[in-house]
């Protein structure tokens, strides 16, 4: 019989420690916004430790670890610096992205195509210490078939141009990119791939996105975190989640 996979809420607490980091010292603490995620029903954490540490450290993502006890989702480029911290972090998962100095936030997706020689090894590493590989990605079929052929079991669409295009009121653009993504994520699926979504999302554009059965987890943080400075962070957590529960219920079973 078929039925629609539930639909995971990842909360990316990166912005927390942004604000941490403004000043220095201790608070606010992203551990604590992870553990207040998680009490309000996240069902995982998301944290991206940059090489300029801009946001989370080394220390918040040892403590990510030690301290929740749900899955995290340790975002990083593929470097052999990231390596050693995510092998000897051993989070649940490892989104890989594609990460430059300059950017003010993960730009684009990951070139698997471009880059597939190098990637290949390093996804072997992380597949063989047993952490899930997710490769953080645009809805293009090549970039798609590429993933599946370099044994990543996850793929995270990259859903900014269409949030984006959305917030912005470009109707026939956002139209045009939700397409893309809609036939990805049924591309992805067909080939053997669990299909996460994250970039950019709101209320509205979380509620949408989660119409698609395929879909099996969004990660979301910067809305959520500059939310939570007008309504609490439970509250935001739960509103969240449900917009994706109403968005869920027209999902289509898949087959
Ligand atoms: N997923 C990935 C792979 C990301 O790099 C980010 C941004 O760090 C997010 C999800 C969350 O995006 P946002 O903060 O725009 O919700």
């Amino acid at each position: 019989m078929s039925k629609t996979p539930p639909l995971r809420l990842g909360v990316n607490v990166d912005h927390v420690a942004t604000l941490r980091n403004a000043r220095g010292g201790r608070h606010p603490d992203p551990v604590r916004a992870a553990l207040t995620a998680i009490a309000a029903g996240a069902d995982g954490i998301t944290a991206h430790l940059r090489e300029d540490r801009r946001h989370i450290r080394d220390d918040d993502m040892a403590r990510l670890k030690a301290e929740i006890d749900k899955p995290l989702n340790f975002e990083m480029a593929a470097t052999d610096e990231m390596l050693k911290i995510a092998l000897k972090t051993a989070p649940h998962a490892v989104c890989l992205v594609p990460e430059r100095r300059q950017e003010v936030t993960t730009e684009g997706g990951l070139d698997v195509v471009g880059q597939h020689n190098s990637l290949k090894p390093f996804i072997a590493r992380l597949n063989d210490a047993g952490i899930r590989v997710s490769l953080f990605i645009s809805a293009d079929p090549h970039q798609i078939e590429m993933a599946a052929s370099l044994r990543a079991p996850v793929i995270e669409i990259h859903t900014g141009a269409w949030c984006d295009a959305t917030v912005a009121g470009e109707t026939a653009k956002a139209e045009a990119e939700f397409a893309r993504i809609i036939t990805g994520a049924g591309l992805a699926r067909a080939a053997g791939l669990e299909v996460h979504a994250g970039h950019g999302l709101d209320y509205g554009t979380a509620e949408t996105i989660s119409k698609l059965p395929e879909i099996m987890e969004l990660n979301i943080g910067h809305f959520m975190i500059g939310e939570a400075l007008f309504a609490d962070l439970t509250e935001v957590v739960r509103t969240m989640r449900a917009a994706m529960d109403l968005g869920r219920s027209f999902a289509a079973p898949l087959s």
